[in-house]
């Protein structure tokens, strides 16, 4: 009777062992995504108002690509500008 009761609870502890270590290795597979992305920066021309001001857009649109990372992911974006000057970005 004693010994069943304690390899249930010994195979409780071992479940839950189980358990712990599989939700660790699916939450760390999860929070260490490798992502690339490729922006290409090129200056457009936009008229409004019969105005014509040339802006920096990326993938032609501005704002922006959004890039979509959970906190511990690795992000590399690849950045070719062809617009007509050097670029800094921030995030
Ligand atoms: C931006 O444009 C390039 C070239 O068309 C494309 O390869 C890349 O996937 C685009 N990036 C995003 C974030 O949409
Ligand atoms: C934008 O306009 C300027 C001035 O007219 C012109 O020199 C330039 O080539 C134009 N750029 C584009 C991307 O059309
Ligand atoms: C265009 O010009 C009108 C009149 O000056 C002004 O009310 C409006 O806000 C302007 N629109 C843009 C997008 O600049």
């Amino acid at each position: 009777m004693r010994m069943a009761k304690s390899s249930s609870y010994s195979s409780n502890i071992f479940l839950a062992a189980v358990l712990l270590f599989f939700g660790n290795v699916f939450l760390g597979a999860q929070a260490s995504d490798v992502l690339y992305y490729d922006f290409v920066l090129r200056e457009i021309n936009v008229t409004r108002n019969c105005t014509t001001n040339t802006i920096l857009v990326v993938n032609d649109s501005l704002p922006g690509p959004t890039i979509q990372a959970r906190k511990g992911d690795l992000v590399y974006v690849k950045v070719h500008n062809q617009g007509l000057y050097g670029v800094t970005l921030h995030w």
